[in-house]
């Protein structure tokens, strides 16, 4: 992709040390998906979709149902093939490869599991050598995922596929599973391909994620990417919370751009490719507003009064809904970094929001 250079600072970002196999901006893509279409009849799952995985990534397809990840997952393995385009492996043209003459290997959701399952590495590898005796029907959900996920990599394939593998599983589980995936894939080095619908599960476990809508991808980047800079209304709806306030663009050049919008004038330090005039929307994180009792010292733009209307308490962090005076509602999240019961501003408090020119991403689309 054209923005792979932000992949190794966004990687940065996350804090770990992880990714020894991080993509090399460098080299050669791994996968190579070309001007893809896809067409069931008269309906089309997959729209002229060109996308690059490189070697050792974790790779996330994200999107809601029927946008046509499985489908993309299934043109990789071979069991559809495209109705236009090419799909590359190494640079070989692989669209009418048949499934097991490819170096890819799929794990479904279904849990298909070999009764006299003997590859001890495997096992060894997802930590479940002391069930190789075992009889599948005495596994339990986790396990057999593991099972599954062993009898895939047994091929050693260089690419491996996964299409909602964690979906069965309830939550704690499904959330130490993901961890375990992403250790497992940094040991073998083998290109993981993920679909899912659960953006927290793309954000955790994958080096990149592709935000797919009808068939398209919408955007390709790293998850700290994806969520600080969505490129568009969709994308930063679909990943994670956000306020979009619509305004029209007043002016906009290097040193940053104004919009008015019924939240008043909001300034932002982004250049906005619009002209004058053009309606365009603030894409604002519910973490990066400020909720206080009084005004800002600086109440000329960037902030809104209002009233507060519900407190969502999710332990960790309060969810302020609060009714605007123009008649919108916005959402503040506060983190609870104390261990005081009583919320120092409540409902029905008035109060004012602010934000900061940096917080925002003004989207055109
Ligand atoms: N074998 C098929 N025949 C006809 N339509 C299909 C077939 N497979 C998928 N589709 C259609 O293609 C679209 C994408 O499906 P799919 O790739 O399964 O989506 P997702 O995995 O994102 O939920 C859907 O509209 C689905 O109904
Ligand atoms: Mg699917």
């Amino acid at each position: 992709m054209a923005d792979r250079a932000g992949t190794a600072g966004a990687d940065n970002a996350r804090g770990r040390a992880r990714r020894t196999h991080a993509p090399d901006p460098a080299s050669e893509p791994l996968v190579r998906l070309d001007g893809i279409v896809k067409r069931f009849g008269d309906s089309t799952a997959l729209d002229r979709l060109t996308l690059d995985i490189y070697p050792g990534e974790f790779f996330a397809l994200l999107g809601p149902s029927g946008c046509g990840k499985s489908t993309l997952l299934r043109l990789l393995a071979g069991f559809e093939t495209p109705s236009e385009g090419r799909v590359l492996l190494a640079g070989d043209d692989i669209g009418h490869v048949p499934p097991y003459r490819r170096p890819v290997n799929m794990m479904f959701q279904s849990y298909a599991l070999f009764p006299h399952l003997t590859v001890a590495e495997m096992l060894a590898l997802v930590k479940l050598e002391e069930f190789a005796r075992r009889k599948p029907d005495r596994l339990s959900g986790g396990e057999r995922q593991r099972v599954a996920l062993a009898r895939s990599l047994a091929k050693r394939p260089k690419v491996l596929l996964l299409d909602e593998p964690l979906a069965a599983l309830d939550k704690k589980l499904r959330q130490r599973t993901q961890y375990e995936l992403m250790d497992l894939q940094e040991r073998l080095g083998t290109t993981f391909v993920i679909v899912t619908h659960d953006q927290e599960e793309a954000m955790t476990v994958a080096d990149r994620i592709a935000v797919m809508s009808r068939g398209r991808l919408v955007q390709v980047g790293a998850p700290s990417e994806v969520y600080e800079q969505p490129n568009s209304r969709y994308v930063a709806e679909f990943v994670g919370d956000v306020n979009l306030v619509e305004g029209r663009l007043a002016s906009s050049g290097p040193a940053g751009s104004v919009i008015e919008s019924r939240a008043g004038r909001l300034a932002s330090t982004q250049q906005v490719d619009a002209v004058p005039g053009a309606t365009v929307w603030m894409a604002l994180r519910p973490e990066k507003l400020r909720l206080a009792a009084g005004p800002p010292g600086d109440a000329g733009e960037n902030c809104a009064r209002g009233t507060v209307l519900d407190i969502g308490y999710l332990g960790s962090l309060s969810v302020y809904q609060v009714a605007l005076d123009n008649g919108t509602v916005m959402r503040a999240a506060v983190a609870n970094a104390t261990r005081l019961i009583e919320q120092p501003i409540g409902r029905d408090d008035r109060v004012w929001l602010s934000w900061t020119s940096q917080a925002g991403v003004v989207l055109t689309r």
